[in-house]
């Protein structure tokens, strides 16, 4: 047999190369290729004789699987993320930056189910019994029988998990710290990662538990980061925050079993993390609604609706090329509508530094923020406070037209139920909320809302 060639594997994305490289082509990180035995994987063992499978009938499976059946931890925001629980048999993986508390979450939600007398597991690579014990008391679940256990060999973890007789849920953490006896490559490695976690969806399989993964996101690529396993299970949750603010959104990218829209939002208290059922009274906290520059954005993540407060500073530059800085939003479209406001509204920003920032450390991925940023922007440059109950949203084409956007009646509802008497949105739009007293003003186009904001 001709000898394998060994392979040149990314650890940021998984990518195979010939030959190692400094910078990966797959995802253009750098320094995040390492050499790895191609056949230190699955089915590197001696021949396997195949087996026979069955194949079953799709008629006949009618009532058995109409409802994907969950484990619900009773944390709301956990259960809404997860688009209602875990679900028995299938592999969650939760990843995010180190520190910013996934362990802590999943000690909560092992203890929620513990009490509720489910059978969890929590298998920690990173800290000793103890030290999980002691971040347990911190949590007040100290007194909850979930078993802990310390290992991060994989086949050790699986022969501790199989004896804990058919447990409901199990929690790895964390599958960087996983490795198998064999996979020939270092603890870390894509393979490695790859391969312990292959076995723990196999258990889940087998045994209808629940299994969740926590990976850690990797800036530096020296080991494998979450991405490389997102394919193999099924639901990705990513767990995001800014260290600076205490609250953390727990945010779903993929999900077989659920919608991939829904975040659950927790505030990082002293006894652990505490659900924010209304995350716009959390954002909207600490407004300062008199000072120009700031505009309340409407937004929607998933069903639930949003509102925060997006903040612009216009300032005379002293620098031959001016800044441009974003924080909580896409800085291209932050250019793309600088140059609208150029192009349509002849408003000259080539002179002045433009600053933006989304308050509370919160994320806006949605296009219908446009009109909020422009109005932030243009009461910026003009020096005019926007009215402090109103909210903004719509989207704004190359063109400067307003373009409506989806769920304005909820946009509106929410607004109104916050106390915002009136909102600036789309023309076009369609669907209105019955009743209300609210002032809803229609722009049709970026000179409109110039012209109203500056005069
Ligand atoms: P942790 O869950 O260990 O993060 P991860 O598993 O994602 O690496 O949480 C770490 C941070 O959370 C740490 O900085 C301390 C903080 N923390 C609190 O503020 N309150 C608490 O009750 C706990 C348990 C942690
Ligand atoms: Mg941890």
């Amino acid at each position: 047999m001709a000898k394998p060639k060994t392979q040149f594997v990314c650890q940021n994305c998984g990518t195979v190369h010939n030959r190692w490289a400094g910078k990966c082509d797959g995802c253009g990180e750098w320094n995040t290729i390492v050499e790895e035995d191609p056949m230190g994987g699955i089915g590197s063992g001696p021949g396997k004789v195949p087996k026979k499978g069955r194949a079953v009938a799709l008629t006949t499976l009618s009532g058995e699987t109409e409802h994907a059946p969950r484990v619900h931890t009773g944390i709301s925001e956990l259960d809404r993320a997860t688009g209602g629980g875990f679900v028995r048999g299938s592999a969650v993986l939760i990843g995010g930056d180190p520190g910013i508390g996934k362990s802590t979450l999943l000690m909560q939600a092992a203890a929620a189910l513990a009490r509720q007398g489910h059978k969890i597991i929590y298998v920690s690579g990173e800290e000793a019994v103890a030290q999980v014990r002691l971040r347990a008391q911190r949590l007040d679940a100290a007194d909850t029988d979930v078993l802990l256990a310390a290992e991060t060999n994989v086949e050790d973890i699986l022969a501790t998990i199989a004896e804990g007789k058919r447990p409901d849920l199990v929690i790895i953490d964390s599958i960087q710290t996983l490795w198998s006896d064999t996979a020939d490559a270092a603890p870390g490695t894509v393979t490695q990662v790859r391969t312990g976690v292959q076995a723990m969806i196999r258990f889940a399989k087998q045994t209808g538990a629940a299994m969740v993964l926590v990976g850690h996101v990797t800036k530096e690529g020296q080991i494998a980061g979450p991405r490389v396993v997102e394919h193999m299970v099924d639901a990705v949750l990513y767990f995001e925050g800014d260290r600076g603010h205490h609250y953390r959104i727990l945010r779903t990218v993929k999900n077989r079993f659920g919608p991939t829209d829904e975040i659950g939002v927790f505030e990082m208290s002293d006894k652990g993390l505490r659900e924010v059922t209304n995350p716009s009274e959390l954002f909207l906290g600490e407004r300062n609604s008199k000072s120009p520059g700031a505009a309340v954005f409407a937004g929607m993540e998933g069903t639930r609706p949003v509102l925060v407060e997006v903040q612009a500073l216009v300032a005379p530059t002293s620098l031959g090329t001016p800044r441009r800085a974003v924080v909580g939003w896409d800085s291209s479209r932050l250019s793309m509508i600088l140059a609208v406001l150029e192009a349509h509204c002849g408003v000259r920003l080539g002179q002045h530094d433009v600053y933006l920032n989304v308050a509370g450390g919160y994320r806006i991925s949605e296009p219908a923020a446009d009109l909020a940023v422009a109005s932030a922007l243009v009461s910026s440059l003009a020096n005019v406070p926007l009215p402090a109950d109103f909210v903004y949203f719509g989207e704004i084409s190359l063109s400067g037209a307003v373009r409506p956007v989806s769920q304005t009646a909820q946009r509106l509802k929410e607004a109104e139920k916050l106390g915002f008497a009136g909102a600036m949105l789309p023309a076009s739009s369609a669907e209105m909320p019955k009743g209300g007293n609210g002032r809803w003003t229609k722009i049709e186009d970026l000179p409109d809302l110039v012209s109203r904001i500056a005069g």
